[in-house]
């Protein structure tokens, strides 16, 4: 007991300083001083200045957002008149850090499944049924073959299918783009860093789009 009380007023009766010391002398000195400078030019020059360490470094984490604006009219014998707006040419309506805007179409009406006569090409076209294997198709094929050889116009007979009727012309791509006022619609950027907020970048007129 008597020892536990001792322990207790040598801790609450005492008070500790660190005792400076001063030093007279040239070397010693100069070697804190040569040290604080050290000291200091690393703060300055390679923290500050070289390494930018008053500025925030954000990691490459961020989101786009796309939207275009614009709206045309085409007039055309096949499709007649008709309002083309975003909702027509942006497909999908919406994508990741990407979009797509049509700018040509090739239109086929009234398709329906049946059967009708393929384009004609190197293997479809066709003298006689013994030209046209049942059941075929290779990459350009708009369907599979019946295995009949049918008219295709007055003068050329080609393997007919059964796919989706009548098959789509695509050797005449319309030209001017079918969309061709697609160049002047607005694209609009949104990006989004992680720790710094929105910021939005607007683009008119785009330049470079390949038009089909
Ligand atoms: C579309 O074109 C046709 C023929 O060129 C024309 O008669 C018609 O008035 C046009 N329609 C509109 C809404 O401009
Ligand atoms: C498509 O079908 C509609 C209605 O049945 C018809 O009026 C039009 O002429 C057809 N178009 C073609 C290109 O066959
Ligand atoms: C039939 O089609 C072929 C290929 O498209 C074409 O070269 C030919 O002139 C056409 N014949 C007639 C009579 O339309
Ligand atoms: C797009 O805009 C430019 C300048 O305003 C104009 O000269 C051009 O004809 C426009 N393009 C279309 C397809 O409307």
């Amino acid at each position: 007991m008597a020892g536990c009380c001792s322990v207790l007023g040598a801790f609450l009766f005492e008070y500790d300083t660190p005792r400076i010391v001063l030093i007279r002398s040239r070397k010693v000195g100069l070697m804190n001083r040569a040290v604080q400078l050290f000291i200091l030019a690393y703060v300055i020059g390679w923290v500050f200045v070289w390494e930018k360490g008053y500025q925030e470094v954000d990691s490459v984490v961020s989101s786009v957002t796309t939207k275009a604006k614009g709206v045309t009219v085409t007039n055309t014998s096949q499709l007649g008149f008709r309002i083309w707006d975003v909702a027509d040419y942006v497909i999908p309506a919406q994508e990741e850090s990407s979009l797509f805007i049509m700018t040509n179409i090739i239109v086929t009406m009234n398709q329906t499944q049946g059967f009708c006569p393929e384009l004609p090409d190197k293997t479809s076209v066709c003298k006689s049924d013994s030209d046209c294997p049942a059941g075929s198709t290779n990459t350009h094929s708009s369907g599979v073959a019946t295995g009949r050889c049918v008219p295709y116009n007055g003068t050329l007979k080609t393997c007919e299918v059964a796919a989706w009727c009548p098959v789509e012309d695509d050797s005449n791509v319309p030209k001017p783009a079918f969309l061709k006022a697609a160049e002047n619609f607005t694209l609009q950027l949104g990006i989004l860093w992680v720790s710094c907020g929105p910021r939005a970048v607007t683009l008119l007129k785009p330049q470079g789009w390949g038009l089909l």
